[in-house]
This record gives C-alpha cells, sequence and structure tokens, in this order.
C-alpha cells in the first residue's frame, strides 16, 4: 500500500537542554489507522507539529505522500493532511463555527456554493448541523473538540492528525468522538495518526503504534505492545484496565491465549468460551491463586 506518511532520523531541539526528538523513523500507510502514545513531555506534540510542516526538524526529513514538507508549500500540505490540536480553542478563532469550518475551504479559493457544501457535510459528519451560527467559545468543551475536528474535516484531507483527542472529554463525548474517528476511517478509508496517553482508547483507534519516548521505543500491534508490562512501565504508561482485569482471571483458571484489550474484545471472548464450555465459565481456587494474583498487582505497581 501506498505510503502516507514516510518520516526519517527526525531530530528536534527546542533549545540545547530540551531535545525533544531524537532520530525519529516512521511508516504510516495509506488507510491505516496508527497511535503514538508515550508520557507527558514524550515529543508527541512536537512530532505532529512537524507532520504539517508548523515545525521544522533540526535533522531529518518527513513526506507526505511521498513530498518533503520542507520542500512544499504549506498550502499544500495541508489539504492531504489535518491536524486537530489538543486545545480546540488553537482551533477556533472566528465569531461563528460556520466561519470557522469555511475558514480553509475559503482560502483553498473554493466558491461560495462549495465552502457551503463543505461545511455542511463537515457539520453533518461530527452531528453538529444547526450549529452554524453558534459562537464556539460559547459551546460545552466536548462540542468543542467536535466543532475542531469538524473545521479539519472540511478540508476533506486524506490523512487525520489528532493530538490527545479523548483527554478531558465526559464519558459519552469521548465514546461519540471514539465512533466518528472510526467511522471516517471505516467509511472514507482517511489515514488517522492518535497521539494519546489514554491507553484505553489505543485497541479502538489503532491497527498499529509506536511507543515514542524522544526515541521511537517499540512498534507493533496493540496486542504486542501491551503484552510488554515492561515496555510500559519503563515508558511510564498505563496497560488497559481490561487486560489487567482478564490476566487476573487467568489467576482463577480462565483460558485465554490472546487477553483482550478492549470491552468489545472481552465480550466476544466470553461468548466464545461459554459457548465452547457447554454453557458455563470454569473458574476455581486453587492454592497457588492468592500468590498469583499478589505477583499480578505486583507487576502493575507503578513505583
Ligand atoms: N514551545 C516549546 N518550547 C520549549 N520546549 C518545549 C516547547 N514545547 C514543548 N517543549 C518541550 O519538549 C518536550 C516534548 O514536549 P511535547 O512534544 O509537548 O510532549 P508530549 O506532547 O508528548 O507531552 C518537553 O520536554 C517539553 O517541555
Ligand atoms: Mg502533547
Amino acid at each position: 500500500m501506498r505510503e502516507a506518511i514516510t518520516i526519517k532520523n527526525l531530530s528536534y531541539t527546542y533549545s540545547e537542554d530540551t531535545r525533544a526528538l531524537e532520530s525519529v523513523n516512521m511508516t504510516v500507510h495509506e488507510g491505516e489507522r496508527i497511535a503514538i502514545v508515550g508520557p507527558n513531555g514524550a515529543g508527541k506534540t512536537t512530532l505532529l507539529l512537524h507532520l504539517n510542516g508548523i515545525l521544522h526538524g533540526t535533522d531529518g526529513q518527513v513526506e507526505v505522500f511521498g513530498k518533503s514538507v520542507d520542500k512544499v508549500k504549506r498550502e499544500e500540505i495541508i489539504k492531504d493532511i489535518g491536524l486537530v490540536f489538543q486545545d480546540p480553542d488553537d482551533q477556533l478563532f472566528m465569531p461563528t463555527i460556520f466561519d470557522d469550518l469555511a475558514f480553509g475551504p475559503i482560502n483553498l479559493g473554493l466558491k461560495e456554493d462549495e465552502v457551503r457544501e463543505r461545511v455542511e457535510k463537515a457539520l453533518l459528519t461530527l452531528g453538529l448541523s444547526g450549529y452554524e451560527n453558534r459562537c464556539p467559545h460559547h459551546l460545552s468543551y466536548g462540542e468543542k473538540k467536535k466543532a475542531s475536528l469538524a473545521a479539519v474535516m472540511s478540508m476533506e484531507p486524506r490523512i487525520l492528525v489528532l493530538d490527545e483527542p479523548t483527554a478531558n472529554l465526559d464519558p459519552r463525548s469521548r465514546a461519540e468522538l471514539i465512533e466518528i474517528i472510526k467511522g471516517l476511517n471505516e467509511r472514507e478509508g482517511i489515514t488517522i495518526v492518535t497521539a494519546t496517553h489514554d491507553v484505553n482508547a489505543v485497541p479502538t483507534l489503532a491497527d498499529r503504534v509506536y511507543v515514542l519516548n524522544k526515541r521511537i521505543i517499540a512498534e507493533g500491534t496493540s496486542q504486542k505492545i501491551f503484552s510488554d508490562v515492561e515496555l510500559l512501565k519503563e515508558n511510564n504508561l498505563e496497560v488497559p484496565e481490561v487486560f489487567k482485569l482478564f490476566e487476573v482471571l487467568q489467576c482463577f483458571g480462565y483460558n485465554c491465549e490472546e487477553l483482550p484489550l478492549s470491552v468489545d474484545d472481552a465480550i466476544e471472548h466470553l461468548t466464545r468460551t461459554v459457548e465452547t464450555e457447554g454453557g458455563h465459565i470454569h473458574l476455581h481456587i486453587h492454592k497457588h491463586t492468592h500468590d498469583q494474583v499478589r505477583k499480578l498487582k505486583d507487576k502493575y505497581e507503578h513505583h
């Protein structure tokens, strides 16, 4: 498949004592969903700001669909790649939602009716139809997050880059946003790159994960990355709760080769187990069970 983003040996230094990125290599294929996970200060935001040419590497290079971000005009890059900032107040700056969503398409030089069409489509996708005349600053945080994604979607990018999309959202807004992002990939084939430290969202949002801590520490499927508890601990990352629960169940004799990473995976797993074991799940407590559980809890202790 075509390479959507290629990052080669990218380094970035804010000042002598802040080396934010060190020789980062990354490849994202068209249609893929990638998560970049890492603790606070790992360089996630810094990396994303290189993807659409806001920052330029001290060393190395970034290509989007084979074009070097350093050599192409920013107006060209933002047609392909849309970046949703963590803070919606950085994205929304016009008096109305309509103006915010129309801003990009107007700058592309589109005609008035095309601009209007793009704005309506983006609002519909985000469930914000009817918000055209609302003032961004009077929206709830969840609505602002959706509006900032809509402002990016009105540019119809092939690649969507999101910085901590689930941070500070209440559970319903969080679930809605995750569904919307998933849908954009499934229905429109949009390539998704998400930077996050919300590990519980990763299995649903990504097919492949990069662990970033200035350098790329590891790369692989969610299953591979989250099975490596030492890796997660060393990089100050949580393990998804569902994963921990099924490891506990294993101590009680639950038979499970591949631990589920999301509630949906868990439902599938439990259903399969009940069906193959004659309508029951068999658990036990042996002499060693409590020791095993204690060891497991020690393993997950952070410090
Ligand atoms: N504008 C800036 N000026 C100086 N240092 C910065 C700036 N932005 C980020 N940093 C530093 O760069 C490092 C990486 O930050 P950042 O990319 O925001 O990490 P993350 O998004 O993973 O939390 C941190 O040490 C941070 O303090
Ligand atoms: Mg950040």
